[in-house]
This record gives C-alpha cells, sequence and structure tokens, in this order.
C-alpha cells in the first residue's frame, strides 16, 4: 500500500511533468540529488555529462537540480535558454574558497604555469583560467596542455590525485570539499572489516589516506559504469550518497553500502521536489553571467570539452 508521503511525491512529480510541457522545460540533475529529484529529471549525471548535456538542450527552459556553479555552466554553455535553480543557497563550498582576486595574484606568482581549473568555481575564476576539468577528464586535461607547470584550482585533493598520474609540476590550491573530507580511512577500515572481500571505490575530492585505500577513484557517473561492469558483488561507495539511488536501481541484483553515514552534501540535499515546482512556477532563480565573463569562461569549459 501507497504511503501518504509515497503519495505526496507522486503528485508533485506530476505536477512536475504537466509544467515542463506547459513551459517547454527540461530537468538536469546531479547524481548527488535526492532520488526523488532525480527521478523526475530527463537527464541525471557527473558535472562532465551535464556540462555536455547542457550544451545540447532545445527546449526554452533548463531546471538545474544541482549547485550554482553547476546551473552557471549551463548558463555559460547555452546561454540563449534560462537557467533556474530551484534553490538560491544551493551553493559549493569549495567553489567559495578561490575568488577571482585569488587566483590573479597566485598567477602573478607563477607566470609560467597554465591554469586548470575544476568546474566546482565561479565563472569568474573560470574566466580568469586557461582549461576547465571535471573529476572525470581532469589527467587528460592536465596532459593536454603544452606547458610543464600547472596552478591547480581549487581542490588541493583532485590536484593531488592527477599529480600521481602526471609528470608536469603541478602547483595546488589548498581548496577542498568539506563533505568528502568527512569521510576517514577508519571509517573504510572498519566498513572494511564488516564486509570482507566488498570492493572500495571513493571520489578524488577524498583525503590521500582514503584515495589509498580505494580499488578504484572515480568521478560519480564513472563509479555508475565501473560498478555495472564489475564482476563485485558488494561495493562500499566512498562519495555523497545520493549515488546510490541510481546505483541500486540499475543494478538490483549487487549491495552497495555508504562509506560513512557522513557522506551527505547539504548544499545538494537542498533541492527537494517542492522547491522545483516552486522554480517552475514562478519562473526562479534565473542564473545569468556577466557576458564579459561569461565569453571567457566558456573558452575555458569549450577547451575542456575538445580534450575528451
Ligand atoms: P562529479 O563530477 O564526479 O559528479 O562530482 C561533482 C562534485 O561536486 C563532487 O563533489
Ligand atoms: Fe561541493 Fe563537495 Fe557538495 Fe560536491 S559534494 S557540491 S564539491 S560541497
Amino acid at each position: 500500500m501507497m504511503s501518504v508521503v509515497d503519495l505526496e511525491i507522486l503528485e508533485l512529480q506530476e505536477k512536475i511533468q504537466k509544467l515542463k510541457r506547459t513551459l517547454n522545460a527540461v530537468i538536469l540533475a546531479h547524481n548527488y540529488q535526492r532520488p526523488e529529484v532525480q527521478d523526475v529529471a530527463d537527464f541525471s549525471g557527473d558535472s562532465l555529462d551535464l556540462s555536455r548535456q547542457a550544451t545540447k538542450v532545445e527546449a526554452e527552459v533548463i531546471v538545474f537540480c544541482g549547485v550554482h556553479f553547476m546551473a552557471e555552466n549551463a548558463a555559460i554553455l547555452n546561454p540563449t535558454r534560462t537557467v533556474l535553480l530551484p534553490e538560491a543557497l544551493a551553493g559549493c563550498p569549495m567553489a567559495d574558497m578561490i575568488t577571482v582576486e585569488d587566483l590573479r595574484e597566485w598567477k602573478e606568482d607563477h607566470p609560467d604555469a597554465v591554469v586548470v581549473c575544476y568546474v566546482n568555481s565561479s565563472a569568474a575564476v573560470k574566466a580568469e583560467s586557461d582549461i576547465c576539468c571535471t573529476s572525470a577528464n581532469a589527467v587528460k586535461v592536465v596532459e593536454s596542455v603544452d606547458r610543464p607547470r600547472v596552478l591547480f584550482v581549487p581542490d588541493e585533493h583532485l590536484g593531488r590525485w592527477v599529480s600521481r598520474h602526471t609528470k608536469k609540476g603541478m602547483i595546488l590550491y589548498p581548496g577542498f570539499c568539506p563533505t568528502h573530507l568527512r569521510l576517514r580511512a577508519q571509517d573504510i577500515l572498519a566498513a572494511k572489516e564488516r564486509y570482507p572481500g566488498a570492493m572500495v571505490i571513493v571520489h578524488p575530492e577524498c583525503s590521500e589516506e582514503v584515495v589509498d585505500l580505494a580499488d578504484a577513484v572515480l568521478s560519480t557517473s564513472q563509479m555508475l559504469r565501473y560498478v555495472k561492469q564489475s564482476e563485485g558483488k558488494v561495493f562500499l561507495v566512498g562519495t555523497e550518497a545520493g549515488i546510490l539511488h541510481r546505483m541500486q536501481k540499475e543494478n538490483p541484483d549487487k549491495i552497495f553500502y555508504s562509506a560513512s553515514s557522513a557522506l551527505l552534501c547539504p548544499n545538494m540535499k537542498m533541492t527537494r521536489l517542492q522547491s522545483v515546482v516552486e522554480a517552475m512556477e514562478r519562473g526562479q532563480h534565473v542564473i545569468t553571467v556577466p557576458e564579459e565573463i561569461r565569453i571567457r569562461a566558456k573558452q575555458a569549459l569549450d577547451r575542456m570539452l575538445a580534450v575528451v
């Protein structure tokens, strides 16, 4: 029997489907979104998938269920569409750890280096960078640049992980993801003891100690492909817990455990179905980027999209 909560979810999802038709809108959702929000999306994926998808949208409105920088990427890449971010305060603390002024100062100290910018950053910081990357393509992007030294912003942990796979000299900005850093090596060790034989997959935003304990270090969409193809049956997942929804749905014969109960990103969890309904009914919150910044940020994103 359906619970009152399930019925409410169904009603909101039906309302959203109708609003999509009325507004000529599509919903893009990140893999960390709440399950019921992922289920109403036309497309869900990691930051790279979502950037690529944003360039292809033909509908007039993109409702972006994710955090601010992701909606901003869509507005940069497809400026003739209206991009709505349902929760205005859904930001990314890592993206806020570097300002354009910080980056300019840093560039002055290292004038010979190429700036590679993780997409978890503001449009202004992207505009000041040479090329963007995501967790799915960071190694390839760094390898693609034509100079031996790279300034990597803002995630120190992703940067350190990349530095293990390249001969380029990597200078790392000290930004981090507070959610991924809550996963500790002792959590993995305890989970491995509890589920012997389980495979450990983690995101490269995790600490070095955690990465060292993993069987694979992957972006969220890479994780989804990995678990599908793997012979393994039980997985300990070291990234935001929202990813478990699709993993379990797409692999009913396999078992997935979050590597820690602390792996919840408060910003990713802000968006609820009700926020999506309100966003569509009220046309809020429109994400725009000043044209002068947008053009330069787009160059950095386009260079990334040309690499992979
Ligand atoms: P992915 O691009 O791997 O989905 O990661 C985005 C993110 O915000 C990780 O915290
Ligand atoms: Fe930002 Fe971390 Fe949340 Fe990803 S999980 S959006 S990096 S705070």
